[in-house]
């Protein structure tokens, strides 16, 4: 039995609005206004829970669950952050896609966001962060059941890279290929051994050091079935329905002799808990967390997630048997400057000797992903000109243009 204060002596309609650790306690918000609580008097928990509807007669210590219709449907689901892409942006409007519905908001500076981009909203329809600068498609699914899971599996037949095509970083190709290969294939030994299990294995290293290639390239190699999911795709304006597709990928995964799950930009999924966008992303990690928490290193699943901002992913997920595993990946030294020209020109026909050491000395501090681009440049030129040949100008010329390219993309500093 309850006893009730603050209440008149009529039946009442109430919304529940906490309950203390121990259940015995529940306040109350009334439809007719006001507010008030109820307390077992006995040991035992409250049932009703945080967002029920009540119906209340407190002359008689009695309460029961009412149909959730009762009470106005704005508090019954309290509106949350969402998805949008941004599709318009003038200096005082912008207009949002949130998954279909357009919707006219304040321009605001910070932070910086712009058309295409699709971006986090605040329930007060506030830019909070931008999560891509690529407009993401929805995963519009169901529940688990109806989830195709088929759309994030990768075919080893559509992944044109090889181990050939990427250069120099022997080290983390080795420790990157032991570290997911082992779970899959030693799981049994490793666990005789009484060594920590390999559940989870984190790539870090700044844009274009070849994070997603190389997990790719594993992947096309590995007898393991693969699954690729960005991290700014799963977060959809339906959070239930991303956390379905978690459940769905790690359902299939456990049915598979091997998996790997990759998970590509695992921050914005992930973000530290002081970020603002804590709120939409903590379901999905808690998730993750329990999914990754519940499969046994038994089932041959390894999860693979990539970040170029490791401080940027939430602590949890560093703890043992999840991410504990790191595999850091470095911009290029001189050597592997070299092996990342020769080993992405390796399909380009070109003359048999080029200037690499005029470039590869000029080129501290690229990444890898700009050296590429050198042959892209490159290749335009001799285009242009008619040939189907880089010549040693074209490499050169190539190599200018992107460092131009570059510069004018770097931070001014003042
Ligand atoms: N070691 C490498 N050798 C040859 N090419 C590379 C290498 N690393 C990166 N590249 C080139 O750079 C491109 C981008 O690399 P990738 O997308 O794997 O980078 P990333 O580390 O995942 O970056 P981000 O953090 O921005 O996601 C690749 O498609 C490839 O062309
Ligand atoms: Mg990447």
């Amino acid at each position: 039995m309850s006893d009730y204060v603050e209440i008149a002596s009529e039946g009442q309609i109430a919304h529940v609005c906490s309950k203390s650790e121990d259940g015995r306690q529940i306040h109350f918000e009334l439809k007719a206004g006001g507010g008030g609580h109820a307390t077992s008097s006995n040991e035992e928990r409250l049932v009703p829970e945080v967002g029920d509807t009540l119906l209340l007669w407190p002359d008689r210590g009695h309460m029961e669950i009412a149909p959730a219709s009762l009470w106005p449907a704005k508090t019954v689901a309290p509106a949350q952050d969402s998805i949008a892409v941004v599709r318009l942006k003038l200096h005082d409007l912008t207009v949002i896609d949130q998954g279909g519905t357009w919707k006219k908001i304040t321009t605001t500076q910070t932070p910086e966001y712009a058309v295409g981009n699709t971006v986090l909203i605040s329930r007060d329809d506030q830019v909070i962060r931008v999560l891509s600068d690529q407009p993401l498609r929805l995963v519009e699914v169901g529940t688990s059941n109806e989830v195709d899971v088929g759309r994030f599996k990768v075919k080893s037949a559509d992944i044109a890279d090889d181990f050939d095509d990427f250069g120099g970083m022997d080290h983390v190709v080795a420790r990157a290929k032991k570290l997911i290969e082992l779970p899959l294939t030693r799981s049994a030994q490793l666990k005789k051994i009484g060594a920590r299990p390999i559940k989870g294995i984190l790539f870090s290293g700044p844009p274009g050091t070849g994070k997603t290639m190389l997990a790719r390239i594993i992947a096309r190699h590995a007898k393991a079935t693969f699954y690729t999911v960005s991290g700014p795709e799963i977060l959809t304006k339906w959070y239930g329905e991303s956390e379905a597709v978690l459940r769905a990928i790690f359902d299939d995964a456990a049915a598979q002799e091997q998996a790997i799950i990759f998970f590509d930009e695992i921050d914005s999924v992930a973000p530290q808990r002081s970020d603002r966008a804590h709120e939409v992303s903590q379901k999905l990690v808690a998730q993750l967390l329990a999914l990754m928490d519940g499969f046994e290193p038994s089932k041959r699943i390894v999860v693979v997630a990539a970040t170029n901002r490791p401080d940027a992913v939430d602590s949890a997920l560093r703890r043992p048997g999840r991410f504990d595993w790191e595999v850091e990946f470095k911009l290029p030294d001189a050597t592997a400057r070299r092996l990342v020209l020769e080993n992405s020109g390796r399909k380009i026909s070109k003359v048999a000797s080029l200037p690499y050491d005029t470039v590869v000395s000029g080129t501290d501090g690229w990444s890898p992903v700009e050296l590429t681009a050198i042959w892209s440049e490159a290749a335009l030129l001799a285009a242009d000109d008619e040939r189907d040949l880089i010549l040693p100008s074209d490499f050169v010329e190539g190599f200018s243009r992107v460092r131009e390219q570059r510069q004018q993309k770097a931070p001014q500093h003042v």
